[in-house]
């Protein structure tokens, strides 16, 4: 069965190539944590997507923060403001899990990647790429 939350199109595009390649990568590990939660009952497939993209997100943040410093970005602070609180959020959803709540209680850990996936990417990173490459 496959319940695809997300669908990559056009508009998650920001127009850094290597940013939106990380990007896209990220909405496919999404779409498969998604099949699984979907799925499977195998709880060591969605902890493993679980911590995939942990460590994705946590290096994508990384590289998107050194391409900030880097073009001097006016509003620097407040974007990595934004990173770790989606991290620390993911965590949170990442840690009631681990910590055996069931399964089907995916709905927390959907809506924070759905609100990292189309508020993040859509808003905060685009405004950065327009400034930056004006
Ligand atoms: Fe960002
Ligand atoms: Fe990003």
């Amino acid at each position: 069965m496959t319940d695809t939350l997300f669908r990559w199109d056009d508009s998650f595009l920001i127009g850094i190539a290597e940013l939106d390649h990380e990007h896209k990568v990220l909405i496919d590990d999404i779409n498969m944590l998604n099949e699984e939660l979907a799925g499977s009952d195998e709880r060591s497939e969605v902890t493993k997507c679980l911590g995939d993209i942990y460590a994705r997100m946590q290096a994508h943040f990384a590289l998107e923060e050194h391409f900030m410093k880097e073009h001097e970005y006016q509003f620097f602070d407040e974007h990595k403001r934004e990173h770790s609180e989606l991290l620390e959020d993911y965590t949170e959803c990442m840690m009631r899990f681990l910590n055996g709540a069931s399964i089907s209680s995916k709905n927390p850990i959907e809506e924070c990647l759905t609100q990292w996936v189309v508020d993040h990417i859509t808003t905060s990173d685009k405004k950065m790429s327009l400034i930056v490459q004006e």
